[in-house]
């Protein structure tokens, strides 16, 4: 056994194996009403490989965190690391996948897949086969050169998923991404992601309000406080994987299930 009581030497090694990871971080917004704390002495971190669901109630800064991540806003304070390495400016490291899937209409399928690789200086010609071979593992072959407009919602998601992964990003952050589908769809998407999650083997910080959505998808769910948002749980997601149907009667899915709903009900009386 490695000695580990040397706790500092510890915490590092342990940070530069975080794929992401956020230590003690405050925002807060200067509105014009005054100062507005987002996210008070919040700190997570997302391993390599490993899915993080992240639950938390309405305005409790989930948004903010992502932005943060993707370096669009700076920390009032504390540190974002993407695989050790302090996040100050846009990162090529990190992909997103909104809520709607924001397709540019008047380009096809395999154009709004690349539109971030022009975006960001890279030949798009030389990204061509990537995004050719994502849109078969995202099941849309056929539809490259299709428009967002002969899509349903759930394949837009797809292609929005797709765009995501184009630059091979080691992160995934994904804020709410089905939360405009309707519930058949939606199920179906939970499957999709979950199979192109094992499949590419990306870290995912997956924002959801959806309890049995959190807890199908990860590894781990962290449940954020009300604003100011800090980490208020941790909870390990000890179920076998591919999830399916039947793991959704697992006792460990209803234990768990019922422990969220009681950790909201009790925000929702303090
Ligand atoms: N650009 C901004 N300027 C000022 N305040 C902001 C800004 N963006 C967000 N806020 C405020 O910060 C808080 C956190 O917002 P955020 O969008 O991060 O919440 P959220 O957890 O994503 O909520 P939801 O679950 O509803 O999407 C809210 O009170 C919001 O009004
Ligand atoms: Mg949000």
């Amino acid at each position: 056994m490695p000695d580990m009581s040397h706790s500092g030497e510890h915490t590092v090694s342990q940070q530069a194996a975080a794929s992401l990871s956020v230590e003690a971080v405050n925002l807060t917004y200067q509105t014009a009403r005054g100062p507005l704390e987002a996210l008070k002495g919040l700190s997570l971190d997302v391993a390599p490989g490993e899915f993080v669901s992240l639950l938390g109630p309405s305005g409790c800064g989930k948004s903010t965190l992502l932005k943060l991540v993707t370096g669009l806003i700076s920390p009032t304070s504390g540190t974002i690391r993407l695989a050790g390495n302090p996040v100050r400016g846009p990162r090529r490291e990190v992909g997103i996948v909104f809520q709607q899937p924001t397709l540019l209409p008047w380009k096809t399928v395999l154009e709004n897949i690349l539109v971030p690789i022009r975006a960001m200086g890279i030949d798009a010609g030389k990204k061509r086969m990537v995004a050719l071979s994502l849109l078969e593992t995202m099941n849309l072959a056929a539809f490259a050169h299709h428009y967002p407009s002969e899509l349903s919602g759930g394949m837009q998601q797809r292609v929005g998923i797709a765009r995501g992964l184009i630059h091979d990003p080691t992160v995934l952050l994904m804020d709410e991404p089905f939360a405009a589908l309707d519930a058949l769809t939606r199920e179906s998407m939970t499957d999709e992601l979950q199979r192109i999650w094992m499949a590419t083997k990306k870290s995912v910080l997956f924002i959801t309000h959806s309890i049995s959505e959190s807890i199908y998808l990860a590894d781990r769910i962290v449940v954020l406080s009300a604003r100011p948002g800090h980490a208020l749980y941790n909870l390990a997601v000890d179920l076998p994987r591919p999830r399916t149907i039947d793991t959704m009667s697992d006792p460990r899915f209803s234990s768990l299930a019922k422990q969220l709903r009681e950790i909201f009900h009790e925000m929702r009386q303090a």
